[in-house]
């Protein structure tokens, strides 16, 4: 599909702050991504994590919170940090690989103040404006002095600072999410009584004096900006003293623009009030409309405001309706990188939109600390983008067969059918989603369709044949002659065997309910387990009318379930006047009641209940394995198939059996090979994500008459080809860059492409030479030196070896040189295969008895070559080359341009064919002629 940027006009008009101008109106909001190095420098992980954001169309980019304070300013383990000069220096190389796709970067200075622990702090107590501590985290908390509030202004300006030095683009201040500046600000934790709290002005001395001092430290260039929360909530938790109503956030909103910020980021909340800062699944997108838009009507500067945007249409209303300048997304991001790249390109089916789980955030306070990276229930890739690289084209043409269309099973055949495995997905309910089709039905939960809907769109587009309402057999899938068989075949609820009237017709199971099945309505109704499920299933019951008693074991709901999601289900479940009894478990089930047992005295307690709903959790289902094992097809558990969880393990075991499948190079490293890998090396060689110039031109017939070997003849027109590119992720070595000059030439009919030279250079060109492609044969040399740069629409490139530079190209985009150029290429463009041929000669060098080298064995070779392509952008080329004394490229003059292109693509080559046998005698004198260095043969007076 072509692209679509008129129905979101907005979101990609160019915008400014301050000085400096962005792309488009998309920003990626702070988030902790827990890849920073313990030193608070940027780790090679988080690079990649901000660069794919980048790659995918954010125009501004705040990293996460980043700590000024080494003392008390701690809020993640793992959290980058600008209180010292040694930070600047990777601080620039994070601010590069933003810059380096047009986006812009802006740091978030932050100190935690009370809403951190002391176990981050070396055991300290927590330090705040007053001695008041959160009630979510509860630490000893001590106020801060004058003089560390003096020391704390300086710090900020000093990371502000470092953050210039390092040529970001910006800063902005945290002043949200009920941290340090935000609890300075508000009269609820600021109860200070000298000239940092009290008064409205007071309160906001010090981050006025932060802004100040960075303004006079950085100049009027560099954007500050602040994020504020201008909505407490805190009503919401029974608070009755003052807070920040919006009323307030708009007067400090109103107040900061006129001490000189840039820019201010609308949030709301704090810790206390954690739900409306990151929203979990029940509250609706752009929820906050009404907050941004007073503080937007209020001030000039630009306004930026997050409000759970997940789709392009919200979020070009809200600007079209002028509620925000720009629109900030979190999750959007995390679920998705490629957010904006896939709305500008008018992809927007294939976005994978964030269902507000919160499982992100959980697992960024879960795994910090262990230093392990948070995860996504939806991208399996988040955070983990160096890990899993690119995925490996399967080059085999394998088959396989998924049984189970969940969240495993379809992320699974996705990954499969993206590496060109031909996937068949066999699932027995009548449409795709698996448990998916379940968790929806709870109130507000109707967004999690969008796992579904994603999924749907992915397999029809990447051609996986999907097979429904069909109960896959052993037998039946040994039909298919599946090369790999994937069960993710999910789980069933678990129903206790021993309890009485278990299997009486008043007893369902969660998924009856769910799937409407049990059609219960107006009914007394006994939910027995208080897990998230529990209470999800129990709040749909409510909506049909039932009165829900929820019974546990437990001494309270969920305690293994993130407590947001806990408590938004609880505070509707109040509502409905639930009633609970925990710490009892069930002992019998009667017609028209149960029997339970008080765990603490052991009496028997009867609940009268029309209905029994078993949510106890469920077991792994797994009857197709041992079958199919016996047959003797490879099988892959994934999903809740291992292991009942959540949606994010699901998602990752199936990304990561599809990522492996079928892949050889699955060893642990050692300096060995085994015996029966030799015959397969370098059969096949990809050369993955290279990206260049493909330029060709006509040369003069008796150029190349005058080196064409036989049995090879010169094509009827005298066409060479050259291309210049970096090879990113070939199979067989580190990347390298390559040029290739070749003719086309003839071998009876066919018609192939025989290399003159090929020139490598980078760190994997002489493992390229050693082990890439099956074409040993081809004059390879190395030590070439590569410049290819684009500059907007112009590209250039050089090629130089050994002080001669033998190429210089320039290529301006736009169109070709000469419309024939396309179809030379066979008319590439992005998504599209070509194929084509190669000619090579191969020889054995023998010695005789006396030591003298004799050429033997000659076979002139041909490969096959498979080119995938993610971008061809035709131009009009300039073209010089030059010949050295071991580089003849000029050998083959330019005479006239035919054009080129600038490109991104993976080349497949497939093995060698025997052509047929020649003599040495009569094709060495070719190759050698100028094709070798000459310093290989020992010419004296070259080194
Ligand atoms: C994992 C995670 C980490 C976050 N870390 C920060 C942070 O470092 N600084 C900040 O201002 N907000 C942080 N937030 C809040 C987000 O910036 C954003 O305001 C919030 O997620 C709501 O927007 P969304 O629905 O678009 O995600 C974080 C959110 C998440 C999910
Ligand atoms: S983990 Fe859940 S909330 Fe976080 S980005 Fe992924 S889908 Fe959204």
């Amino acid at each position: 599909m072509k692209m679509d940027k008129k129905m979101y006009n907005k979101l990609f008009e160019e915008g400014r702050i301050g000085k400096v101008s962005i792309k488009n109106r998309l920003v990626m909001s702070p988030m902790g991504c827990g890849l920073a190095n313990l030193d608070g420098t940027p780790s090679e992980d988080m690079l990649a994590f901000y660069e794919a954001r980048a790659v995918g169309g954010a125009g501004i980019i705040i990293p996460e919170i980043t700590r000024i304070n080494d003392m008390h300013g701690a809020g993640l383990m793992r959290q980058l940090s600008v209180t010292k000069d040694r930070h600047i220096k990777p601080l620039a190389e994070l601010a590069q690989v933003v810059h380096k796709h047009g986006s812009k970067i802006f740091i978030q200075l932050h100190h935690p103040g009370r809403e951190t622990v002391s176990a981050l702090l070396g055991g300290q107590p927590v330090v705040a404006p007053s001695p008041i501590p959160c009630k979510l985290v509860k630490q000893e908390t001590r106020a801060l002095t004058i003089d560390e509030i003096k020391q704390l202004i300086t710090q900020f300006i000093e990371g502000a600072v470092r953050v210039q030095k390092a040529g970001c683009d910006g800063v902005e201040l945290h002043a949200a999410h009920g941290y340090l500046l935000h609890q300075f600000l508000s009269p609820y934790t600021n109860k200070r009584e000298d000239e940092y709290g009290g008064s409205f002005e007071n309160r906001l001395r010090i981050i006025v004096e932060i802004i100040h001092g960075i303004r006079k430290e950085c100049g009027t260039d560099f954007p500050i900006g602040v994020r504020l929360s201008v909505e407490e909530f805190l009503n919401k938790t029974g608070v009755t003293e003052e807070y920040i109503h919006i009323q307030d956030g708009v007067k400090i909103a109103m107040a900061l623009e006129q001490a000189g910020i840039d820019f201010v980021d609308t949030s709301c909340g704090l810790y206390e009030t954690g739900m409306t800062c990151i929203e979990p699944i029940s509250f609706p997108q752009g929820w906050r409309h009404d907050l941004l838009l007073a503080v937007k009507s209020h001030v000039k500067i630009p306004v930026i405001g997050v409000s759970v945007i997940r789709e392009p249409a919200v979020a070009e209303k809200f600007l079209e309706e002028g509620v925000v300048d720009f629109i900030a997304m979190g999750r959007s991001w995390n679920a998705d990188e490629e957010w904006g790249k896939k709305v500008l390109e008018g992809r927007e089916k294939e976005l994978r939109k964030c269902i507000s789980c919160l499982r992100c955030f959980e697992s960024l306070n879960e795994y910090n600390a262990a230093g392990l990276p948070p995860e996504c229930a939806l991208n399996p890739r988040y955070a983990r983008e160096v890990k899993y690289g690119d995925l490996v084209h399967d080059t085999k043409g394998h088959t396989a067969i998924v049984v189970g269309g969940g969240p495993a099973g379809m992320c699974a055949a996705q990954t499969l059918a993206l590496r060109g495995v031909k996937v068949t997905l066999l699932d027995r309910q009548r449409e795709l989603g698996g448990t998916v089709n379940l968790a929806k039905k709870p109130p507000l939960k109707e967004r999690m369709q969008w796992i579904a809907d994603y999924y749907n769109n992915e397999l029809k587009r990447l051609g996986v044949e999907v097979k429904l309402n069909t109960e896959a057999t052993p037998d039946m899938i040994m039909e298919y002659k599946p090369d790999a068989v994937i069960l993710a075949t999910g789980s069933t609820s678990i129903i206790p065997g021993k309890i009485p009237g278990i299997t009486g017709s008043n007893v369902f199971t969660v998924e009856a309910v769910l799937s409407g099945e049990s059609a219960l309505k107006g009914k007394k109704v006994a939910v027995i387990g208080a897990g998230l499920t529990g209470l999800e299933t129990a709040e749909y019951l409510c909506e049909g009318g039932n009165q829900v008693t929820i019974i546990d074991m437990l001494d309270k709901p969920a305690p293994n379930a993130n407590h947001t999601n806990v408590a938004d289900v609880c505070g509707r479940l109040a509502k409905d006047r639930v009633d609970y009894l925990f710490e009892h478990s069930l002992k019998e089930i009667k017609a028209d009641r149960i029997i339970l047992e008080r765990l603490k005295d052991h009496q028997e307690v009867k609940v009268s209940a029309d209905a029994i709903v078993l949510s106890l959790g469920f077991s792994p289902n797994q009857s197709l394995l041992s079958d199919l094992e016996a047959k003797g097809v490879e099988v892959k558990v994934i999903g809740s198939a291992i292991k009942d969880g959540a949606i994010a393990p699901a998602v990752r075991t199936g990304y990561e059996a599809g990522r492996e499948l079928f892949l050889e190079t699955q060893k642990t490293p050692s300096f060995r090979i085994s015996k029966d890998e030799i015959s397969n090396f370098g059969k096949t060689s990809l050369m993955d994500n290279q990206e260049g110039l493909y330029l060709s031109y006509l040369t003069y017939p008796e150029a190349i008459a005058r080196i064409l070997p036989p049995p090879l003849k010169p094509f009827s027109m005298p066409v060479v080809t050259l291309s210049i590119c970096h090879v990113n992720n070939p199979t067989f070595a580190d990347d390298y860059y390559e040029a290739i000059l070749g003719v086309y030439a003839t071998y009876g009919k066919s018609l192939g492409l025989y290399t003159m030279g090929l020139v490598l250079g980078g760190p994997g060109a002489e493992m390229a030479v050693q082990c890439g492609r099956d074409n040993g044969s081809i004059p390879k040399k190395l030590g070439g030196e590569f410049v290819i740069r684009r500059n907007g629409d112009t590209v250039t490139a050089g090629v130089t070896r050994r002080g001669t530079q033998l190429v210089e190209a320039t290529m301006k985009i736009g169109e070709y040189n000469n419309p024939l150029t396309a179809a030379l290429y066979q008319y590439p463009a992005a998504g599209k295969q070509t194929f084509g041929g190669g000619f090579y000669f191969h020889f054995d060098r023998i010695p005789d008895k006396n030591g003298e080298s004799h050429f033997q064995n000659g076979a002139l070779l041909m490969n096959q070559c498979e080119y995938n392509y993610q971008s061809w952008e035709p131009g009009i080329v300039s073209l010089h080359m030059k010949s050295s004394v071991d580089d003849p490229w000029a050998e083959l003059p330019v005479n006239t341009i035919i054009g080129g292109a600038y490109s991104k693509n993976s080349l497949l080559v497939h093995k060698l064919n025997l052509v047929e046998n020649v003599e040495a005698d009569d094709v060495i004198p070719y190759l050698l002629t100028g094709r070798y260095d000459r310093t290989a043969f020992m010419e004296t007076g070259r080194i």
